[in-house]
């Protein structure tokens, strides 16, 4: 059977859990080599093991440059180029504005934005022209959701890298995209550092934001990343495609 990878290399940046797991799996079904990079090693393991073959699963920290260089080194070593690249990391931190510390904002913005920064910026020499680049941002960076500033903060300006990289790979044919998801069915929620008790009221909460009236799941969004990422997409690039059940546009 053939697939929109057949032949290339997807590397996805925070790939051993919920969204980038999920799209992770969609590249190696459709015939791509894969590599995932992440924190957890047990996540890691499970991802290499379920996703075979010459899977490579890398234990890197997207806050740290140096962790980022030598997750490429490791990819040059083993697939020489990257086609398409998807800089999905990322964590949740909620306070409002009066509560947030310098402490929280670093670590959300080191992840982020600084981190997905440096690791797309480290990954640029291996990318082959004409690949793709998918930033995961949010409908956070466009909705005024009080209490979300550390983190709509840092997906605004994951935005702007987005769109700017955009413009200044067009020479060289690298299509550069966002994807940012509504509310969705991932452990994220369960890291948000919410007490247990107040993540059903949190999720409630978003529920009743969507005007589908539900969670999205990982492999909805899954969906449009591999759409952008692939040849499908060849004239678009500079986007920031909502798939969030309606929650900006309606
Ligand atoms: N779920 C939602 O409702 C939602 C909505 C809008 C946007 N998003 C965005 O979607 C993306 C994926 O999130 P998800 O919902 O799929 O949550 P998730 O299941 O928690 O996945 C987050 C991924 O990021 C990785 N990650 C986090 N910190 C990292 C670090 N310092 N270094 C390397 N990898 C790191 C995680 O790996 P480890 O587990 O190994 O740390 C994991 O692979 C994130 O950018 C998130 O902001 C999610």
């Amino acid at each position: 059977m053939s697939g929109r990878f057949d032949g290339k290399v997807a590397v996805v940046i925070g790939g051993n859990s919920g969204i980038g797991l999920s799209a992770a799996r969609g590249f190696a079904k459709e015939g791509a080599r894969v590599a995932v990079t992440g924190r957890s090693q047990e996540t890691l393991d499970a991802a290499k093991a379920e996703l075979g073959g010459e899977t490579l699963a890398i234990r890197s920290d997207v806050a740290s440059i140096e962790d980022s260089e030598a997750a490429m080194a490791q990819i040059k070593d083993a697939f020489g180029a990257i086609d398409a690249l998807v800089v999905n990391a990322g964590i949740g931190e909620f306070a409002p504005a009066p509560d947030v510390t310098p402490e929280a904002w670093d670590k959300v913005h080191g992840v982020n934005l600084r981190g997905c920064f440096f690791a797309a910026q480290k990954a640029l020499p291996l990318m082959n022209d004409g690949g793709s680049i998918v930033f995961t941002g949010s409908i956070g960076s466009t909705l005024a959701v009080p209490g979300n500033v550390i983190y709509a903060a840092s997906k605004a300006g994951l935005r702007a890298v987005g769109r700017i990289l955009a413009a200044e790979l067009v020479d060289r044919k690298i299509r550069v995209n966002l994807v940012s998801p509504g509310p969705t069915e991932t452990p994220i929620i369960n890291r948000s550092g919410l007490p247990p008790e107040a993540i059903d009221g949190m999720r409630q909460t978003m529920i009743n934001a969507v005007p589908m009236h539900r969670m999205g799941e990982p492999e909805e969004i899954a969906d449009a990343i591999l759409f952008l990422s692939s040849a499908q997409a060849s004239f678009i690039t500079g986007v920031d495609l909502f798939v969030d059940g309606g929650c900006v546009e309606l």
